[in-house]
């Protein structure tokens, strides 16, 4: 009975300590150092709240950082428009491992142009890397990021022929934007069964190649807005030139052709800005 209680106590005393340290004394040393070092590389002005002045030691008290709630650990680090210089940079992949909880990381706008191998982060979920100048080598530093379920390449340096099998390893992804960038050629070779959402704004893309999307079967979400297509999709299928399923405010499906898009549940088509005219007839 004795030796029960105590081993009750330490364990209680443990739970103490746990939650102590994890909780109420907020932000961990290791992730406030980090933080205080990240903002070397990014433009004091826009993060001057992470100091380590007295009593604002708490860094999940500050801006641009969220903590778990019951752990204490970061999860979430929003440096969009933070780095303020007009010359593309290389950002060190490392200086980001300390936060091993980090889920969310939006890196837009801060003109990096690339940033070695981000594998260590197997809680990253969002990675939002809009509006930098990457080329298509940062797609090699991606491959580890296993749980990723949202990344974001709007607006990069991306050119020429970019193949899906390239984000093969990233099983988990729902939502990938790769729109504005120069891509000429954009290859379907494989499903990403997951894939929800897909934004391909400003990719040249043509009947064959938005016929080729059928594979994702998940897809819900398609933006081909400035795509430059000129053509019309004629769903009467007659002639042609590409076979498309119109969803209309009421989910309205037009189903006619095999070949037709069998995006059952896809739920809205960003086409603006296109010479597109859509034909349509339902019988
Ligand atoms: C964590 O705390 C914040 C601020 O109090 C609150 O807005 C948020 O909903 C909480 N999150 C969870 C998962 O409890
Ligand atoms: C990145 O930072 C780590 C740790 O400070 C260092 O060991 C490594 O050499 C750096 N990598 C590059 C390419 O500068
Ligand atoms: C792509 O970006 C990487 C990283 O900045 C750089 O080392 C490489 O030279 C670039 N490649 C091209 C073709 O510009
Ligand atoms: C970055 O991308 C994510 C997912 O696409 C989005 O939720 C977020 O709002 C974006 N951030 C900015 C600053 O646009
Ligand atoms: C569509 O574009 C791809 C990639 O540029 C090309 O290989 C293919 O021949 C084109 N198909 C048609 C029907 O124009």
């Amino acid at each position: 009975m004795g030796g029960s209680k105590s081993k009750m106590m330490i364990m209680f005393i443990m739970l103490l300590i746990i939650f102590k340290s994890g909780w109420s004394e907020g932000c961990l040393d290791h992730e406030r150092f980090a933080l205080l070092r990240l903002k070397h590389f990014f433009d004091d002005s826009y993060l001057y709240d992470w100091a380590d002045d007295e009593g604002a030691t708490d860094c999940c008290q500050w801006e641009n950082v969220e903590c778990s709630n019951t752990t204490g650990r970061v999860i979430a680090l929003d440096l969009f428009d933070t780095h303020g210089g007009e010359h593309s940079w290389y950002l060190n992949a490392s200086l980001f491992t300390p936060f091993q909880q980090l889920e969310s990381l939006d890196l837009t706008y801060n003109n990096i142009a690339g940033i070695e191998r981000l594998s260590r982060l197997n809680n990253l979920k969002m990675l939002n890397l809009s509006r930098n100048s990457f080329n298509n080598s940062i797609l090699s530093s991606l491959t580890h990021l296993s749980s990723l379920r949202s990344l974001n390449l709007l607006w990069n340096r991306l050119e020429g022929s970019i193949d899906v099998k390239e984000f093969d390893s990233l099983r988990d992804l729902e939502e990938l934007d790769i729109g504005g960038n120069k891509i000429d050629k954009f290859v379907v070779s494989k499903d990403l069964s997951k894939l929800k959402s897909l934004g391909l704004s400003g990719i040249k893309l043509n009947c064959s190649i938005l016929s080729s999307l059928t594979v994702f079967s998940s897809l819900r979400e398609l933006d081909i807005s400035e795509t430059g297509f000129k053509g019309t999709f004629d769903v009467r299928g007659k002639p042609k030139p590409c076979f498309l399923i119109l969803y209309m405010p009421t989910r309205f499906v037009y189903h006619r052709h095999n070949l037709i898009f069998n995006l059952i549940s896809l739920n809205e088509l960003h086409a603006n800005l296109n010479t597109l005219l859509f034909t349509l007839s339902i019988n």
